[in-house]
């Protein structure tokens, strides 16, 4: 009896593991029950608002949607996205079942004249099929949706490293007439990659109006492991808020992949108050700034928050005389005395 109940168990698990075979969502394999921030681009059909934005996506925060798009966080929520332009809108994406899309939302509720067909291929410019819509909101017939239905839209996204790099996944609707190389080449993505990823065998397998697999690189900071944001990824040309909104950081390739946070100008999250934001020892240095000392300059960089409402800091010295002014710059906090600079000569 025994054996056979073990054995049971066993198929039932196989079964589990066996990847999905429909085409719900992006593949996302890496663990089961991942959570990550994802990207979509979505072209609106009419020219609208930001705000219009946000809310047919169901995105919590302005600032995190004007952030994915590098625009002001105090751009105004009127302010207009033209028709067909592009705009990246971030959401958090969970893994089930080998495929990753949107989770909780966005909800969508059914308009007169709206049909699944429509609502996936115009109202959300083909960043799904109606198909998926239809599975994860147990629709049997196609055609049968009431004017007022609430509808669970899910949106392709995955948390899978890639070449085993943490990057930022994003979906992009293929254009009429664009190839891979066009999306490896706009998007800084070896080719190969790509196809890899979205499981075609060739280049020509690319299909126009479909979403497409994008992995962004994305700058990591000196994050210490311990950070309630240790997992922040922010891709490149873009920011985002952490600590509660005290803090905005950037990515711009151009800085080694690395984050360049400073406090931000906008509310803390909640009723709470943003700590200070300084390294300490460093005549008050504030994170992201930076002074010239004598023997080079100290930057006082940002290294995540806990939920003790701190803010972590490191500072870092760079020094245009090796040895000696690290040391010096070390004295130079203990005493505040002026640091002097020796130059070695090496001959
Ligand atoms: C995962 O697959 C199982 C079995 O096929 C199914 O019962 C379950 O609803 C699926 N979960 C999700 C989130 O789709
Ligand atoms: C676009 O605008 C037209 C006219 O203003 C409207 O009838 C249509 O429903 C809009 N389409 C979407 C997808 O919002
Ligand atoms: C976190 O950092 C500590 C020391 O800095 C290290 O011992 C530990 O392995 C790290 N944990 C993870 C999950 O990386
Ligand atoms: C990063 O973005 C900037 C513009 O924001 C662009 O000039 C640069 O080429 C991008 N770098 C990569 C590696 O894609
Ligand atoms: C860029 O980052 C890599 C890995 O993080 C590091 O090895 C390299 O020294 C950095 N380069 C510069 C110029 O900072
Ligand atoms: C650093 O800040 C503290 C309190 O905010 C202040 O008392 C002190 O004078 C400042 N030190 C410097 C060198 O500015």
């Amino acid at each position: 009896m025994r054996c056979v109940a073990v054995l049971v168990c066993l198929s039932v698990l196989l079964c589990a593991l066996a990847p999905a075979t429909h085409a719900l969502g992006f593949r996302c394999t890496s663990q089961p029950e991942a959570t990550c921030q994802a990207l979509v681009g979505y072209k609106s059909p009419n020219t609208t608002t930001v705000k219009s934005i946000q809310s047919l996506f169901g995105v919590k925060h302005l600032h995190s949607l004007l952030a994915a798009n590098n625009l002001s966080p105090t751009a105004p929520p009127t302010t207009t996205v033209q028709a067909q332009d592009t705009v990246i809108i971030p959401f958090t994406c969970r893994c089930s079942n080998g495929s990753g899309i949107s989770y909780p939302g966005p909800v969508y509720t059914v308009q007169k004249d709206d049909g699944l067909y429509y609502i996936a291929s115009i109202v959300f410019s083909y960043l799904l099929v109606y198909q998926d819509i239809q599975l994860v909101n147990h629709i049997e017939n196609a055609n049968l949706i009431k004017i007022g239905q609430q509808l669970r839209i899910p949106l392709p996204c995955s948390c899978d490293p890639v070449d085993g790099q943490r990057v930022v996944h994003y979906a992009h609707v293929v254009a009429e007439g664009s190839s891979v190389e066009e999306i490896a080449w706009k998007f800084g993505v070896p080719e190969q990659t790509l196809l890899d990823l979205n499981g075609l065998a060739n280049a020509i397998d690319l299909m126009a109006d479909t979403a497409f697999d994008v992995p962004l690189e994305a700058c990591t900071s000196k994050i210490s492991n311990g950070s309630l944001d240790a997992s922040l990824l922010v891709p490149n040309g873009s920011y985002a808020f952490t600590a509660n909104n005290c803090v905005q950081c950037s990515c711009d390739s151009v800085n080694n992949w690395t984050l360049q946070c400073q406090p931000s100008k906008i509310a803390a999250l909640g009723d709470s108050t943003c700590p200070l934001m300084q390294c300490p020892g460093a005549d008050n240095l504030t994170i992201g700034s930076t002074t010239v000392t004598n023997c080079g300059s100290e930057t006082c960089s940002y290294a995540g928050y806990t939920s003790q409402n701190t803010i972590l800091t490191t500072l870092d010295l760079k020094s245009t005389c090796p040895g000696t002014c690290s040391l010096l710059a070390f004295f130079k906090r203990l005493t505040f005395s002026p640091p002097i600079c020796f130059e070695r000569s090496l001959s």
